[in-house]
């Protein structure tokens, strides 16, 4: 390996979040429009080019990819890219290969994403009844999610499920999921909805519902223990004293967690972001594209673009919507 990437922060960038496609299957309300346009597919990474910046990313201390989309299993032939990553597993190199995922392949694709050596994934399920998922999804259907998951533990995977806190929509879920997840030893994590991507219909500050306010209901009928950090991601996490379960709470807007942020995300296109909050990029094709057979340039200017990563995001619901939202979609960058 050679020397590891430091930020001006003085944080260490171990943590790589890789889109490979920006389209999904699904049409979640708080993240696209239902009448998105995607990107020419020539215009993505090819499968060889994916590996290519990843391997590059590994050698400067990248011990942690987590594959994103849009959603990542609808890639054609995106098998081959998990496979292709599983020698950095071997070689040690890199940590924990993992994704991101809304679960409706996951009945086809866990066996093979176990094979390849992902040991987690983490699935995006915001309710567990069918009309309202079908509304927040636009078309998903939840049993096919359900089969996923019982897929996905079948291979070996550990689960854990990611849900958007909405007002008004799955409010009065959290004990449902919190004893769905327990029963079936799941991690659960709550997510604050963020201002990302120009919607046009919806109205993320009405959407908006503070997990302090989440926590506090929870408290009203369980005993929660604050753990210490983490899996060096953002989630904060308590335990549910009565039954044993952790549940996270992912606060971007009500307590940001920028001072310790390990990562980076890059898109299908292959922009690199330093923030998920932010518009600071930096597009690394030319410098994969130009130097076939060479990696120093890409080193290079990766090396560069994290020289500039800032300090932290700027989302604020205080603030009125038009200043605080960021108009790249979360399927752009991945979550
Ligand atoms: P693990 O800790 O490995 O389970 O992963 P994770 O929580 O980082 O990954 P996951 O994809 O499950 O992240 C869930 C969501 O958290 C993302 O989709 C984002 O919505 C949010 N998130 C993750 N990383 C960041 C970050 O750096 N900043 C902000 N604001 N939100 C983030
Ligand atoms: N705010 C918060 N989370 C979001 N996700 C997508 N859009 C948003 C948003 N605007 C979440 C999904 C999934 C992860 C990839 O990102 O629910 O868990
Ligand atoms: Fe697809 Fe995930 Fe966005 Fe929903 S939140 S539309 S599942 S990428």
């Amino acid at each position: 390996m050679t020397e590891p990437i430091i930020d001006p922060f003085q944080r260490a960038i171990s943590y790589l979040r890789l889109s490979v496609t920006d389209r999904c299957d699904f049409r979640c309300v708080y993240c696209m429009a239902e009448n998105m346009t995607f990107l020419p597919k020539k215009e993505l990474l090819t499968l060889e080019e994916l590996d290519r910046m990843c391997s590059t990313f590994i050698r400067l201390g990248v011990e942690k990819l987590r594959i994103t989309g849009g959603e990542p299993l609808v890639r054609r032939d995106i098998m081959t890219f998990f496979h292709g990553m599983r020698r950095h597993l071997y070689s040690g190199a890199l940590k924990e290969l993992t994704l991101t995922t809304n679960g409706s392949q996951l009945e086809r694709f866990a066996a093979d994403l176990a094979a390849a050596g992902v040991r987690r994934v983490n699935v995006s399920l915001d309710t567990l009844d069918e009309e309202k998922f079908a509304r927040v999804t636009r078309w998903g259907r939840l049993p096919q999610v359900l089969r996923g998951l019982d897929a996905a533990q079948a291979a070996g995977l550990k689960v854990k499920l990611n849900a958007v806190a909405l007002k008004g929509f799955n409010e009065d879920e959290i004990f449902t999921l919190a004893e769905f997840c327990a029963a079936r030893d799941m991690d659960l994590t709550w997510i604050e909805v963020m201002p990302m991507g120009d919607l046009g219909n919806e109205d993320r500050v009405g959407q908006y519902w503070s997990l302090n306010d989440l926590r506090a209901k929870l408290a009203e009928t369980y005993r929660l223990t604050d753990l210490p950090e983490n899996t060096g991601g953002p989630a904060r996490y308590v335990r549910i004293e009565e039954t044993g379960q952790k549940i996270g709470f992912i606060t971007p807007l009500s307590h940001n967690f920028c001072e310790s942020c390990n990562r980076v995300r890059m898109t299908c296109t292959g922009e690199l972001y330093m923030c998920l909050g932010q518009e600071d990029r930096a597009d690394l094709r030319p410098a994969l594209r130009n130097h076939p057979g060479n990696d120093a340039p890409l080193e290079e200017a990766i090396r560069a673009a994290i020289g500039l990563k800032p300090e932290g995001h700027d989302f604020d619901y205080s603030r009125q919507r038009a200043d605080g939202q960021v108009s790249r979609h979360m399927s752009h960058t991945g979550g």
